[in-house]
């Protein structure tokens, strides 16, 4: 039955439960809902105390649709006992271009979230995504755990959570590259607001297609995170993760120091490693040890852990 107390049930019993598992986690965002009834098919993240609802917007809603999403409204409002100014729509269309980073709404209203040994700013009105991508949160770790005195350098860097996680893990030093202004100022926010110094650092503003061509510095950690497609007015080619795949991952093991790792992860849901790549590196498929507990879709990300052919790395499984 796909009433207002089925959904709320549901609603509830998860979030007794991932609230309980967060708050020993020290987790302050979290996923509670993910399609887990058919007739209700969103998703719903916690941010402290309030929600972001992400649904799908066909062209055509019909009147049960409408009346499912405003049954999901009221069931999170009055779980987790917010009002409706907390509950936050995201209707994701079928992304076009650049329009997953345009700005929605300019309120600039922006609080910290609580993530382990970090604490991340999130911004939950005015873009589509909220600055922190939760399905990484166990991918931070990885690094953290990884980076004590390492060179780490971080692809696709967007609001810089992951290098925030490396600097706070004792890396010596950490490069963040990204194409966007806005993603780099919301980096140094996040570094600063972690009482790291930014004189380590550097935020580079660029196409990180084109630092891989020149870059000639050596890195023992990278992180390789791209967008599935992106054509913005700043590139003159589009880009697309699994035909530039090859390109990228040879120039970051251009770049990788010969004990290094390189961690490639992309949210391409059919995503398919192009064979070439075992030829000319070691390659693991760490997907499934980086999805996260409160996450249901263990295809949200793939990730592979990269060495060189020759690494002295002793092989993780
Ligand atoms: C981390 S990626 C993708 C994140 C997530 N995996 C996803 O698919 O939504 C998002 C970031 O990539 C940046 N970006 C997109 N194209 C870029 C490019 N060619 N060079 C550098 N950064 C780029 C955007 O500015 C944004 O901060």
């Amino acid at each position: 039955m796909a009433d207002l107390k089925t959904i709320q049930n549901r609603i509830e019993k998860n979030y007794k439960h991932r609230a309980k598992w967060a708050r020993k986690e020290g987790l302050e965002a979290f996923r509670i809902y993910e399609k887990d009834i058919p007739e209700f098919p969103f998703i719903v993240d916690v941010y402290k105390d309030y929600a972001v609802i992400y649904e799908k917007r066909d062209d055509e809603i019909d009147a049960e649709k409408f009346e499912h999403f405003n049954f999901i409204i009221s069931a999170v409002k009055n779980v987790l006992n917010i009002p409706e100014e907390k509950v936050i729509i995201k209707s994701r269309t079928k992304q076009k271009g650049t329009t997953q980073y345009e700005r929605l709404e300019e309120r600039n209203e922006v609080m910290a979230v609580k993530e382990y040994q970090a604490e991340f700013l999130v911004n939950l009105h005015d873009y589509l995504d909220t600055g922190l991508f939760l399905d990484h949160r166990p991918m931070r770790q990885v690094l953290l755990k990884e980076a004590r005195g390492k060179k780490f350098l971080n692809l696709f860097s967007y609001t810089g959570a992951v290098s925030v996680m490396a600097a706070l893990g004792g890396a010596s030093h950490v490069t963040s590259v990204d194409l966007s202004s806005t993603y780099q100022d919301w980096a140094r926010k996040n570094f600063e607001h972690n009482k790291i110094s930014l004189k380590e650092h550097n935020f580079i503003i660029q196409n990180a297609l084109e630092y891989l061509e020149k870059a000639v510095n050596k890195f023992d950690l990278i992180f390789l995170d791209p967008p599935t497609f992106s054509n913005s007015k700043k590139m003159e080619d589009d880009f697309e993760v699994e035909k530039d795949q090859i390109v990228l991952i040879k120039n970051c093991l251009r770049l990788l120091n010969p004990n290094g790792i390189l961690y490639f992860s992309n949210n391409k849901r059919k995503f398919k490693l192009d064979p070439m790549i075992q030829e000319i590196a070691s390659v693991i498929d760490i997907t499934d040890k980086t999805i996260p507990l409160d996450f249901r879709d263990r295809k949200i990300h793939h990730c592979f852990q990269i060495t060189h052919l020759n690494s002295h790395l002793k092989k993780q499984s």
